[in-house]
């Protein structure tokens, strides 16, 4: 990952520290300031961030400030994510209500071992933070406007690199590219949405596709967007005209304007648009807006797959039969958890596979869980 893609992974922690079962958690832990400083302290560091960039091709301290942003961003991810989850793992249990599940948990067990690590843990990150951000204050960066918040500009997602080991899912892979590869006659840009549960591995699946050998010859232009909530026409043409163009766009938000340039940098070619975590459940802003827009241009054969946890996005945006992913198998997530339980050294006794194979059949086929495990 360059450090441009800092803005979205920076946000991404902001608004996890934001989250509501994370600081409910916090709340009632008592933690709840750590977490609030550590919220104002990355949404102060994502405001200066976009000049940083800029200041980091010329600034080698910048630079490097940059990077050990980056992987005290990813410290504090970790951190957040082992908050709510901490306290299912001790529980090994998880079903439909997790919030419940996570508050009862805590009320229910000593509070005070819990409390103890998720302190020192937070208290750890934020220190980090502190010092990085009094570092940044003497860079005399910069603010973007909140604008820049909305429309980020070579948005992309962190997702892209390619280290991470996968389990299973090189079936559905198989049919997702042979499905894509299939559509090359089609004039028609075609639309094929990947729905199922949250850390089911929607964004994982999307992703082996994204890089795969024959995907990445078919099509001439391939472009990653990670939408979200921000399902706004500008900003999504915007993003998809840099990534396209390669380079900044700083055209006024005009959408005839924007449609032109989209015409001229996307042309003839047959190209692949990962929408990446849509969430948007109104028809009329995809069907009247941004589909004529997005579906009428590229050469033939282009693609468009979307990622969502919701079914009723995926029926808005098909073109093609929505795909439902499905748990791993449990021979997959037995790997998986095996995979990260065990390779730092611990050794596999029965005890701890059995406990583990327990703890893979409670998680069901969860990728997030079991591969936070
Ligand atoms: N098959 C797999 N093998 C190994 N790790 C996986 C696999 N699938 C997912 N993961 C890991 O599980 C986590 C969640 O996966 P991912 O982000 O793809 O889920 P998602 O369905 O896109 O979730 P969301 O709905 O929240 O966007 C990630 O850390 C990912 O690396
Ligand atoms: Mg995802």
């Amino acid at each position: 990952m360059t450090e441009s893609l800092l803005l979205p992974l920076v946000r991404g922690v902001a608004s996890k520290a934001a989250d509501a079962l994370i600081e409910t958690v916090t709340r009632m832990c008592g933690l709840d300031d750590d977490r609030r400083t550590l919220e104002r302290h990355l949404l102060a560091v994502e405001c200066k961030l976009a000049n940083a960039e800029e200041r980091s091709e010329t600034n080698g301290y910048v630079k490097s400030w940059m990077k050990e942003l980056k992987s005290i961003a990813y410290e504090a991810d970790d951190v957040l994510d082992d908050i709510p989850y901490e306290a299912l793992r001790r529980q090994s249990k998880i079903g439909n209500s997790t919030t419940r599940k996570v508050l009862g948990y805590i009320r229910r067990h000593s509070p005070l071992l819990f409390r103890f690590e998720m302190s020192r843990k937070l208290k750890n990150v934020l220190k980090k933070i502190n010092k990085l951000v009094k570092e940044m204050n003497t860079f005399d960066l910069e603010s973007s406007v909140r604008k820049e918040r909305q429309h980020p500009w070579r948005q992309t997602h962190s997702k892209l690199d390619d280290t991470k080991e996968i389990f299973g899912r090189d079936d559905d892979k198989k049919v997702v590219v042979k499905l894509l590869l299939n559509q090359q006659d089609q004039r028609n840009v075609q639309v094929l949405p990947i729905f199922g549960m949250g850390g089911l591995g929607k964004t994982t699946l999307a992703k082996m596709v994204y890089n795969d050998q024959q995907i990445q010859k078919h099509f001439h232009l391939k472009m990653w967007h990670c939408v979200s909530d921000n399902f706004n026409v500008i900003a999504l043409l915007k993003s998809i005209i840099e990534l396209a163009g390669n380079k900044r766009c700083d055209m006024p938000d005009t959408i005839e304007l924007l449609r032109k340039q989209l015409e001229e940098v996307i042309g003839q070619n047959r190209f692949m648009l990962m929408l990446d975590d849509v969430w948007n459940e109104n028809e009329r802003m995809w069907e009247d807006d941004l589909k004529p827009l997005l579906c009428s241009v590229g050469g033939p054969g282009s693609i468009i797959v979307v990622t969502t946890r919701r079914h009723k996005v995926a029926s808005i945006m098909q073109t093609l039969r929505p795909l439902k992913l499905e748990c791993l198998s449990v021979q997959d997530s037995w790997e998986l958890f095996a995979h990260k339980a065990f390779s730092n050294g611990v050794e596999e006794q029965a005890e701890l596979v059995s406990i583990g194979r327990r703890i893979v059949n409670k998680c069901g086929g969860g990728c997030f869980l079991l591969s936070r495990q």
